[in-house]
């Protein structure tokens, strides 16, 4: 199954209001170029987001929430809903990223809570993992991916997996400029697409798309899309200026 690539700018607590709108017009205008030969997603702080939906009306960026609320609604002072992200333009939601993992001591079992009920809303769902350097020094990189792997997708049926995607993001290599080599990123996600295979069907596994996140910048991009597994990016710092984002982007696009 050849699988469409796609590059998602994870802007995290970054711009300003006039900077989201101006990143979205800079990455709207090489768009056309890029031809629909990759999907391209951009996560904007929430308050954002509303104004990111009119700027990128048209250009096909989607949209999509850097984290999502395990409930649907009620007294969850601070939190965003499915059905709220739905309505500002989104249509992912990015779901365990190691600075709410690691930084805010989300469990896999609150991860999972937040994908069945983005999911349940009729949102995609793009699912990050990967070990700490401690982890991966101590030799446990492949155990700690696939627990985050199985505990996060608890209670997800094989249906709904069709809305999801994988970002495997070592902690080691975000914002450090350490970045996985191509062969060890390669490693990990044919790792997790096996256990995709095991866990649920070899369509699945097969269909779902596998980011690599950490350091990711046009000098590293097409070595990595090159890797089988590695259907694409999640990217944070070289995502916050349009033309490194599009570099990559246009390097996913080329992926063969
Ligand atoms: P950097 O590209 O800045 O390392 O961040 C990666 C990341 O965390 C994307 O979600």
């Amino acid at each position: 199954m050849t699988r469409q690539p796609l590059v998602g700018g994870n802007w995290k607590m970054h711009l300003d209001a006039s900077g989201a709108v101006d990143l979205i017009g800079g990455i709207s205008a090489g768009m056309p170029e890029l031809a629909a030969g990759v999907d391209v997603m951009v996560f904007p702080p929430f308050p954002y987001l509303g104004l990111s939906a009119e700027a990128a009306l048209g250009s096909g960026i989607l949209l999509g929430g850097q984290d999502v609320s395990g409930e649907l609604e009620g007294a969850c002072t601070g939190q965003v809903s499915a059905p709220m992200l739905l309505d500002s333009g989104c249509v992912v939601a990015l779901v365990g990223h190691s600075e709410r993992r690691h930084g805010l001591g989300e469990t896999d079992f609150v991860v999972a809570a937040k994908v069945r009920t983005a999911l349940a809303a009729g949102l995609r769902v793009v699912l990050c993992l990967g070990e700490t350097l401690e982890q991966r020094e101590a030799g446990a990189t492949v155990e700690v991916v696939l627990g985050q792997l199985s505990g996060s997708l608890e209670g997800v049926s094989v249906e709904d997996l069709d809305r999801v995607d994988l970002a495997y993001e070592p902690v080691w290599a975000i914002g450090t400029g350490l970045t996985a080599g191509p062969d060890e990123a390669q490693e990990v996600h044919a790792t997790l697409r096996s256990a995709v295979n095991a866990r649920y069907d070899d369509r699945s596994a097969s269909r779902i798309r596998i980011l690599y996140g950490g350091s990711v910048k046009p000098s590293n991009a097409a070595d990595l899309m090159a890797c089988e597994d590695i259907d694409g990016a999640l990217v944070g710092g070289a995502s916050l200026e349009a033309e490194s984002f599009l570099d990559i982007a246009r390097a996913a696009a080329r992926r063969e």
